[in-house]
């Protein structure tokens, strides 16, 4: 395997099948795979993810369309795979949770049969740190009691809960990556954070600074927290994508089943992202108050070396600044585009 003098060494056996690698953090992962030499193969419907992200073979299917994925599983043989393919807005989890249970849950039932069937035993996920739901304390450890508070949040935890079942019955071996707020684009400029529509700060604040938006809205003020607005742990979109590929070395080293959190440590204000996006980007960024968004908690940062004792995964671009500046490369390439 070929592998870049920076990257770990990692023994991996692909082809590693990909579902959601048309998306913001599976694309990420997809071309780190290939970058170690590993082959892929994406499994995407396209519904919210981008064609030109896809690294490598590709197959737009359903993961409802379980004939479909019989033949993707047959056809190309896949040694593990890596489950991104989720919906993930809380809002519209608890205004439409059937999509949520369908598509997070019963999708995801429709995956592990599928590799039940054809004999694949390895499966690394996303899960959310929104599987703790209000944390009890700060920061969140992986022994905090996991009590989610929105039907998208629930969905995860059932996923886990589902893959906890398999591993035992079935021998299945499963990580579950619990990530805080990802964010930050590929320092080569290639990928990065396209929701339609988009709700994350980051995104929406450069926007707000690119002349796409007139302001940026600050959900609450009155937390407690120092500066009375939220605190979230934002961790690099390739660090997320680091700890995928570690995760998959380790289940195929013979580790039957893992879960852990994957942030920084460190918390940043809702003020403080936007003071970071206006030195980054020297543009000005007008703030406007607005009420709380429903369902958000104050403070929500990783606690814990977990990541780091299972998979010697440590974040290696921790920086606000860093995470910003990379993303602030690719949504202003992006405005530039002329379909933009
Ligand atoms: N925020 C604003 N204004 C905006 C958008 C966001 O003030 O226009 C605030 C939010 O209220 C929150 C913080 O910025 O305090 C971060 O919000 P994001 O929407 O960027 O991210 P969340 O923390 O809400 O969501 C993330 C993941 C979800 C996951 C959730 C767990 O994106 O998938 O963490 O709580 F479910």
């Amino acid at each position: 395997m070929s592998s870049r003098s920076s990257e770990p060494r990692v023994g991996l056996r692909g082809p590693v099948l990909i579902a959601g690698g048309a998306g913001y953090i599976g694309s990420h992962t997809t071309k780190l795979f290939r970058e170690l030499g590993v082959a892929t193969v994406v499994l995407d419907n396209l519904s919210t993810g981008h064609r030109r992200f896809v690294q490598g073979p590709f197959e737009q299917a359903d993961l409802g369309d379980r004939a479909t994925l019989a033949r993707v599983f047959a056809e190309h043989r896949p040694a593990a795979v890596v489950h991104f393919a989720a919906k993930t807005y809380v809002g519209e989890s608890v205004t439409d949770p059937s999509k949520y249970y369908l598509e997070n849950v019963a999708y995801t039932w429709n995956l592990l049969e599928a590799m039940r069937a054809a004999g694949c035993r390895d499966i690394v996920f996303s899960s959310s740190c929104a599987t703790y739901g209000n944390p009890l304390r700060v920061p969140i450890d992986e022994d905090h009691p996991q009590a989610p508070i929105s039907p998208y949040g629930r969905t995860k935890l059932h996923m886990e809960h589902m893959m906890e079942d398999y591993s035992r019955a079935y021998g299945l071996r499963f990580a579950a990556l619990r990530y805080f707020n990802a964010a930050g684009a590929s320092q080569g400029g290639e990928l990065g954070e396209i929701h339609v529509p988009e709700t994350h700060l980051i995104p929406l604040v450069l926007f707000t600074a690119l002349g796409l938006r007139e302001k940026i809205s600050v959900f609450g003020d009155d937390y407690d927290t120092p500066d009375g607005t939220c605190i979230r742990d934002y961790v690099h979109v390739e660090d997320l994508a680091l700890a995928h590929v570690l995760a998959l070395s380790k289940l195929q080293a013979g580790t039957e089943r893992l879960a852990c959190n994957l942030g920084t440590g460190q918390g940043f204000s809702v003020l403080e992202v936007i003071e970071t996006c206006r030195r980054v980007s020297g543009r000005p960024i007008a703030v406007v108050q607005a009420p709380r968004r429903e369902g958000d908690p104050p403070r929500l940062v990783s606690g814990g070396s977990r990541a780091f004792d299972l998979l010697g995964w440590k974040p290696r671009r921790p920086g606000l600044a860093d995470i910003v500046g990379d993303a602030w490369r690719f949504h202003s390439a992006e405005a530039r585009r002329p379909e933009a």
